[in-house]
């Protein structure tokens, strides 16, 4: 495999604070077309999560080229970056978190002299390498041992339960423990890599592959993969198991084991018209292919995005589509994320709530504007239950979250960010509102972005002089302020006219009502249940699960609310099933908050939590732990 060219031509000049050392440095043998993003080196873009200073010295491609070692459970080999400096710069700084170095050096082997700094629990550590003037070195190195990106399953925990299974999870800043680079989503880089991996699992990445796999002669094969379009390096990811390929469309396809790839490939069949939706809404996908994995569910996230090739839960799977919104959403990042990024995580609304927002506009086009409202609805029901929960002063509830200033959860950037957009395209109409977001995406494409630079464009190109409509749409206040504006687009009252009724009759007579259970869609029996009085009998909370099937259902999200509501009531009968879906499935989204309604229940739940989780911790991911720790194990 060859290296991409380590050169670059000067960038055009953006208007914001691009770093013009950098920016105009330039060599001869530089092809024409190849380009370096700029980084921002304003005070609102600075990213606190990272130790580089790209301002002096940057990494502009990284290549790969790693064994993995499921016995040892090891990644090792070397990463070779790189490097754009400044005039007279002669170090660059590198993350790590935990990384196993021996050796750095330069493009003719020479070492060179490196320092790790003092170790940070949360940002790990700087690499200081004393580079002088190579602009290309390698660095060799071991993945951390225990890497929080990684995680390692056994034959048990996969479906097929034969072959072990390896994936990463690069955001937000978890890739420094395997993969030695600048791990700020306000540094962009090209990458490549070459994976060794033994039979009979098959790699992938997040990247384009690069032809057939070469076979070792000990029976290892090698995996080439590339990313010629610079990605900032939390969307580097890997998988590697006992995986097959189902064709969706003609750039579309899903990955899965082959015992779950019908399953899968079913429930996927709109992936390939919401690709092209996607692109009628708001310009061309450029990435080339959309592939997605289906991981085993041991996975932390339901979704991630990482480039051609989104990473998925199974407990998306539902068997009727009802839960493909997360598609939508995933294959959304392709525009706001992965090309316009979040230039530091104080601004994720940029990436989620921008997100979650053209999430809605895919489902609308692919299911409708029924479904869409009501998916709408459900999401800003988890507004105003935050905003009364924290109180509408708390910083944490602006979009934009200051240093210093945690955000009061995913609801604020996810779904108050999405209700920002929509209130947005309602006051300004559609039509205007799309041309500016699909200039947005287009005039930022591979650039990082901040919430400062957002309000600006929002200001120039959609309110564009118009005073009247700038004094309604309330931008600022929106993105910079705790609370919901009053201008706030409110969910369609309808959207959810006929449950919601249902729900009033249920609170009154306490008895379900299995036929008009059976005519909901999935938003609709959400709904429901997010309306059932919280205080429920042991007789009546049977009623509900004879009725409706909801310990049996094979809807992931239903099963979840239900669990919430049964364990939050100490139910006993629920007990075997939170248990055996707190053992199998490693979804944050889902295994938090079950642990959290239990701890909630004094000795009686905190007992059942603590026996379940001292089973089934050691199988969670490293985010899930963490997480499930600090509800289950409070640290005093
Ligand atoms: N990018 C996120 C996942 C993520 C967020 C990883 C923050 C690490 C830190 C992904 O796109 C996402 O939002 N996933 C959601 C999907 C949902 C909102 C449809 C999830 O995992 O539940
Ligand atoms: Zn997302």
């Amino acid at each position: 495999m060859r290296f991409a060219p380590s050169a670059f031509v000067a960038i055009a000049p953006i208007s914001l604070g691009l770093s013009l050392g950098l920016a105009a440095c330039s060599t001869a043998d530089t092809p024409a077309e190849t380009t370096v993003s700029p980084i921002l080196t304003t005070e609102d873009a600075k990213d606190t999560s990272t130790y580089a200073r790209p301002e002096i010295a940057r990494v502009t491609h990284v290549a790969l080229d790693l064994a993995l070692d499921f016995d040892a459970r090891d990644v090792f080999g070397t990463a070779t970056l790189d490097i754009m400096a400044a005039e007279g710069a002669d170090e660059i700084v590198l993350d790590s978190d935990g990384l196993r170095i021996s050796g750095i050096s330069d493009a003719n082997g020479a070492a060179l002299d490196f320092t790790i700094g003092e170790h940070d629990e949360k940002l790990g550590e700087p690499v200081t390498v004393a580079i002088g003037d190579a602009r290309r070195i390698t660095v060799t190195y071991r993945a951390a041992p225990d890497a929080e990106a990684l995680q390692w399953l056994d034959p048990e925990q996969t479906a097929g339960g034969k072959q072990p299974f390896l994936f990463s999870q690069g955001q937000a800043i978890l890739n420094r423990s395997w993969i030695p680079t600048q791990d700020s989503p306000g540094i962009r880089q090209t990458w490549e890599a070459r994976i060794t991996a033994p039979k009979p699992l098959t790699v992938v990445m997040s990247g384009l592959k690069g032809g057939e796999p070469e076979e070792l002669e000990d029976g290892r094969r090698v995996f080439g993969f590339t990313m010629d379009k610079p990605v900032p390096p939390y969307l580097i990811a890997l998988a590697a198991g006992d995986i097959a390929f189902r064709e969706l469309g003609p750039r579309t396809g899903v990955w899965a084991e082959p015992v779950m790839l019908d399953r899968a490939a079913n429930e996927l069949v709109d992936t390939e018209a919401m690709v092209t939706a996607a692109e009628k809404l708001y310009g061309p996908y450029r990435w080339g292919r959309y592939d997605m994995i289906v991981l085993p569910p041991a996975f932390p996230y339901g979704g991630m995005e990482n480039p051609v090739m989104t990473f998925l839960t199974p407990t998306f799977i539902a068997g009727d589509r009802s839960l493909t919104g997360l598609v939508a959403h995933e294959l959304a990042h392709s525009w706001s994320g992965n090309l316009v990024t979040n230039s530091n995580w104080r601004d994720s609304w940029l990436n989620e709530g921008v997100t979650s927002y053209f999430e809605g506009r895919i489902t609308e086009e692919i299911y409708g504007k029924e479904r869409a409202a009501q998916e709408a609805a459900l999401s800003f029901a988890t507004v105003e239950n935050v905003l009364a929960e924290v109180g509408m002063d708390d910083p944490g509830t602006a979009l934009h979250q200051p240093d210093g200033v945690e955000s009061a959860g995913s609801e604020i950037v996810y779904d108050k960010g999405a209700a920002f957009l929509r209130t947005v395209e309602h006051i300004a109409g559609r039509d205007r509102f799309d041309a500016w977001l699909r200039q947005w995406f287009d005039n930022h494409a591979f650039q990082p972005a901040t919430s400062k630079m957002m309000l600006e464009d929002m200001e120039k190109n959609l309110v564009a002089g118009d005073a009247e409509l700038g004094a309604r749409l309330k931008l600022r206040e929106w993105i910079f302020e705790p609370g919901l504006p009053d201008n706030v687009l409110r969910p369609d009252a309808d959207a959810f006219a006929s449950v919601d009724k249902a729900a009033a009759e249920y609170a009154a007579t306490r008895t379900p009502d299995a036929a008009a259970w059976q005519g909901w869609n999935t938003a609709e029996r959400l709904r429901f249940l997010s309306t059932l009085p919280a205080s429920l009998p042991k007789e009546q909370l049977a009623a509900l699960d004879r009725a409706f099937g909801l310990s049996d259902s094979g809807n992931n999200e239903v099963l979840f609310a239900w669990l919430k509501t049964a364990l939050s009531n100490r139910y006993e009968p629920a007990v075997p099933v939170a248990e055996s879906f707190l053992a199998s499935v490693g979804r944050t989204k889902f295994v938090r908050p079950l642990f959290a309604v239990l701890m909630e229940q004094d000795e009686w739940g905190e007992s059942i939590a603590r026996r379940i989780y001292g089973k089934t911790r050691s199988s969670y991911h490293a985010v899930t732990r963490g997480s499930v720790d600090a509800v289950v194990m409070p640290k005093r």
